[in-house]
């Protein structure tokens, strides 16, 4: 039937509350069997991997079962000597994976052990004429790397040295009617992207250039009946998309827009009840990504037994507040 609803079923199989424990066992487990598939398969990410691993212990305040030396060791291997940083030893450096790293080292508190400079140097090389950013010296050119650009940069206390109004003119010409963002200027809008546009606005205080209630219908449009939140018109309901979506809202102020007892139905049935972790539906495989995002969007619930997160940074408030660093929220 071409006009039903794409959406799934919750039923009484599902988990109907919060497995706390489970996760970070699940995380733990997947940070030590080094000799797993999922492990191997996954070494073009593996900094991300870290990020989305140790912030979900931090949330359950459970960091401390990481050894953060050996990771410090882990990202000093990754440097290289552009100052841009690899998912792992060996591979080339990108943008994607510097954030991580300096996500890491902020959270671990271990930010001072990090060769800024060079780290900054590097990003500030990736921008173009037209205020873009490449990912890497490929020459991919997005608003994920806009974003990437100047979290990392405000993170590290330099956002002084790229050319922010080119930056945000690139950001801006990627908007559309609809009041989404796509990739590009003239693609379509999509949850992730825009994420990372509202997050590039509320880093460089930029807010004031977007209609808030326009983007929040087109967001608050994407809960389907099973309470999950889907990334574009017609896609199904995806447990990461509670994060790209819900915290694009809680940056605009529209965070009320959502059901929130129906989000937490459909996030609560997408864990996985034997091992731990998130999928991305109820039913698949956990991975460390939904399971990160998934207990992001109930931090942003303020689920009790979990830290809070900010929206704009998907790192733990606490970090932010020791760091100074602050980021646009609109009432
Ligand atoms: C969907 O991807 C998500 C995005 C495009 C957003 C990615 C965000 C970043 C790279 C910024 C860094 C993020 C954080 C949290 C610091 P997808 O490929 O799964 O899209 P699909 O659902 O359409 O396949
Ligand atoms: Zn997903």
């Amino acid at each position: 039937q071409a006009s039903s609803t794409k959406d799934i079923l919750i039923t009484d199989e599902h988990l109907k509350a919060f497995e706390m424990e489970k996760h970070s066992q699940f995380i733990q487990k997947y940070a030590e069997d080094k000799s797993s598939y999922e492990f191997v398969m996954t070494e073009y990410l593996r900094m991300s991997g870290l990020y989305w691993g140790l912030t979900t212990l931090e949330l359950l305040d459970k960091s401390d079962l990481l050894q953060s030396d050996e990771i410090m060791q882990f990202i000093r291997d990754c440097i290289n000597d552009d100052g841009g940083i690899s998912p792992c030893i060996g591979h080339d450096p990108h943008l994607l994976y510097t954030l991580s790293a300096v996500q890491i080292a902020c959270i671990l508190n271990r930010e001072h052990e990090l060769p800024v400079e060079k780290i900054v140097g590097y990003i500030k090389n990736l921008q173009q004429p037209n205020g873009g950013f490449f990912g890497d010296k490929w020459g991919e050119l997005d608003t994920r790397f806009s974003f990437c650009a100047v979290a990392c940069l405000s993170l590290l206390g330099r956002l002084d040295v790229i050319d922010l109004k080119k930056a945000v003119e690139f950001v801006m010409s990627c908007h559309n009617f609809d009041g989404g963002f796509g990739s590009r200027p003239d693609s379509e809008s999509h949850s992730g992207l825009i994420y990372c546009c509202v997050g590039f606005l509320s880093v460089t205080d930029n807010l004031h250039l977007i209609n808030p209630d326009t983007l929040g219908f087109w967001l608050c449009e994407r809960q389907l009946p099973s309470g999950g939140l889907n990334g574009r018109p017609e896609k199904l309901p995806d447990v990461c998309y509670s994060w790209w979506v819900f915290a694009s809202l809680h940056m605009i102020g529209r965070s009320h827009w959502i059901n929130k007892d129906a989000l937490k139905r459909f996030i609560f049935a997408c864990q996985d009840a034997e091992t731990g972790g998130f999928s991305d539906r109820p039913g698949n495989m956990p991975d460390p990504f939904h399971t990160l995002f998934g207990i992001a969007a109930l931090s942003l619930m303020k689920y009790e037994g979990i830290k809070s997160i900010n929206p704009c940074f998907c790192m733990p408030e606490d970090t932010l507040r020791r760091l100074k660093v602050t980021s646009q929220v609109l009432p």
